[in-house]
């Protein structure tokens, strides 16, 4: 035995694998170099190395039962939602994660005063040389160079013990190239590889409208919040105003002027004059007012306007504020901020694709928010991603992140996109394949399309899909699998209205995930912005809107101290919601060359269940438990 022992030791001095019969397998591996990189050099094996093993999170893959537990109006366990600890905690790596590698560390040297584990157990750290790491992860460091002059340490590929691959999402420094560059004097802010959430599908206009429309006679021709309201029968005083909440989520520069919502609240709010969202800014995130103009200032007004007139002046409206106006932000950004143990969850956020903060530019923000934000009970974004400019594994730990955000009560709202079929600017996939969007595509999320109230019709009618200026996003995921709230309604559609596509250009197995989920009004919305009204269209209008009549259902649930609704998918397809949703059954989302899916009765893949029923809708909730 005890020779056994110091055989072990002094194998592990000489660097020398010290359980050559564990079988090692590839764990990451880079097929080429980022652009403008190149190899240098072998690093000095006595150089010092922080290793960091990521950890993988325990229950994740059980997540989606969880939520459904909480989310499923027959569920016993139905608006018990979970506390952010309850969360962090399910999720923590398991003892026997943490242990396996801890073990596995010591047996190859390690002393164990040099290993330490975070305080959320979520990595093991270890303060290793080269020629320990090379030979722990059976690797070969190098330097490589930057034609910007920056160097950076990093491997082609690694290897595990096989026994361990389940248990180690990643480790660093290896094969990634997350180094921050130095930005050039006079280099345009970083478009985070062109993929900044809203490109190209930010609301539209079709330009300043003058003869501005009173009463409900006009709203085929210009919607304003009397015709929402007439529309989806909204006459609703809120009560809990000081427990409830809503939040809409901008990304800088898109700024809202105090000026426009003041000019809209004298036309059509008149309670709103002088009332200002609560500012909550995340990494750096400011109301700029360096640049304006609709493509600044469009967004932001049209969602605050509406949003903050429909739950009335009574109602605060929290406004997350993201990014610095050098380098702006992305959804991980805004994620990170609202819960802390995101920021680390899975490695991390991802260097090209979310933006790194501190941000070290000249006037960039220099911190980053992990955990510093309360999350609202009701979230809408209008802004998307093309879920095919994503990789897999991107877009399902951000997709992880919005379950939890459910189970802790938070219901999250996305627009679907303007481009009907296609992503954004009407981009489709190679051989003019259909481009679903992200987060809408992540089954738990609530997607929401847009309507129009068809030309000469009046707001008793039905609505159609929108189909001016802009098209409602709609379709089936290509990266995530049918939920199973969804299950009867998606192969309702696809048998009885069977799309007249092939496989080729979308995913037609019926065992995706369908978006989106519900509606709501999308076209010639009246919006003051930079001080004239602008008729303005997208599914950037639906989000805030429906967001707002989901924080009144909210503001009645707290009255008869109920929970919030929090993830409503499960619910919103049950039986018990029958008809709470107007159905909308005439129009279609084309794109890609083609007419796109075609609405029809029950829900499709253009509008979804369709428009919020206020009356109906506030029933068939306060009916639950
Ligand atoms: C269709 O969706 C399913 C479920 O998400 C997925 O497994 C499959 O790979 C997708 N097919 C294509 C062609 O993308």
């Amino acid at each position: 035995m005890r020779s056994i022992i110091s055989l072990f030791v002094l194998g592990a001095g000489l660097g020398v694998v010290a359980n050559p019969i564990v079988p090692y397998t590839v764990h990451e591996k880079r097929t080429s170099l980022p652009m403008g990189w190149s190899h240098s050099r072998r690093h000095d094996s006595s150089a010092a190395l922080p290793l960091r093993f990521g950890l993988t999170q325990n229950n994740i893959a059980d997540i989606g039962e969880y939520l459904h537990d909480v989310s499923h109006p027959d569920s016993p366990n139905y608006g018990k939602h979970w506390t952010a600890s309850q969360i962090a905690e399910a999720f923590a790596p398991s003892d026997e994660t943490v242990s396996n590698v801890h073990s596995w560390l010591i047996d190859n040297g390690f002393d164990s005063s040099r290993i330490r584990v975070t305080p959320a157990k979520s990595w093991i750290e270890v303060d290793a040389t080269v020629e320990e790491a090379e030979s722990l992860l059976r690797t070969e460091y190098n330097i490589y160079g930057h034609e910007s002059g920056s160097e950076h340490v990093a491997c082609e590929s690694y290897h595990l013990p096989a026994h361990l691959i389940p248990h180690i999402d990643i480790v660093t420094p290896t094969v990634h190239f997350d180094a921050k560059l130095a930005r050039r004097a006079n280099a345009p802010p970083a478009v985070v590889n062109g993929k900044k959430p809203g490109m190209g599908n930010a609301p539209k206009t079709t330009g300043v409208v003058t003869n501005l429309l009173a009463g409900t006679d006009g709203c085929d021709q210009q919607i304003t919040p009397a015709c929402l309201q007439a529309l989806y029968g909204l006459n609703y005083t809120p009560v809990s105003t000081s427990s409830n909440s809503i939040g809409i989520v901008e990304y800088t520069p898109q700024a809202f002027v105090q000026s426009d919502i003041n000019m809209f609240a004298s036309s059509y709010a008149p309670d709103l004059n002088g009332k200002a969202p609560v500012v909550v800014s995340i990494d750096g995130g400011v109301v700029q007012t360096t640049t304006t103009g609709f493509n600044d200032n469009g967004e932001s007004n049209l969602d605050l306007q509406y949003a903050m007139s429909i739950v009335t002046a009574a109602q605060p409206v929290t406004l997350y504020q993201a990014g610095d106006i050098v380098e702006g932000a992305s959804f991980n950004n805004f994620l990170d901020a609202i819960d802390g143990s995101y920021c680390t969850f899975e490695g991390g956020d991802a260097a090209g694709q979310d933006s790194a903060y501190p941000d070290t530019s000249a006037g960039g923000y220099n911190g980053k928010d992990c955990g510093t934000v309360t999350p609202a009970n009701v979230i809408s974004t209008s802004y998307t991603y093309n879920e095919g400019d994503l990789s897999v594994s991107y877009a399902t730990r951000q997709c992880a992140e919005y379950a939890k955000l459910g189970l802790m009560g938070v219901t999250i709202l996305y627009s679907s996109g303007d481009s009907g079929v296609a992503g954004s600017g009407g981009a489709c996939l190679a051989n003019n394949a259909f481009s679903p969007t992200f987060p809408g595509s992540c089954p738990y999320v609530t997607a929401v399309g847009a309507t129009q109230i068809n030309s000469g019709s009046t707001v008793s009618d039905p609505e159609g899909a929108c189909e001016q200026v802009i098209y409602s996003g709609g379709g089936f995921s290509n990266y995530f699998s049918l939920p199973s709230y969804q299950s009867t309604a998606v192969s309702s559609f696809l048998t009885n209205y069977p799309p007249p596509y092939t496989s080729s250009q979308y995913n037609s197995t019926g065992q995706s995930r369908g978006i989106p989920d519900i509606s709501a009004n999308g076209a010639n919305y009246v919006v003051a912005v930079d001080g004239s009204f602008s008729l303005v269209y997208g599914t950037s209008a639906s989000s805030p809107v429906a967001a707002a009549i989901f924080t009144l259902i909210n503001d009645a649930r707290l009255a008869a101290g109920k929970a919030p609704i929090g993830f409503i998918n499960p619910t919103i397809y049950s039986s018990a919601f029958n008809g709470a949703f107007n159905d909308i059954t005439t129009g279609g989302n084309q794109g890609c060359g083609t007419n796109g899916f075609s609405s029809a009765p029950g829900w499709d893949p253009v509008t979804g269940l369709g428009t919020p029923n206020f009356p109906k809708l506030l029933s068939a909730w306060l009916a639950l438990p």
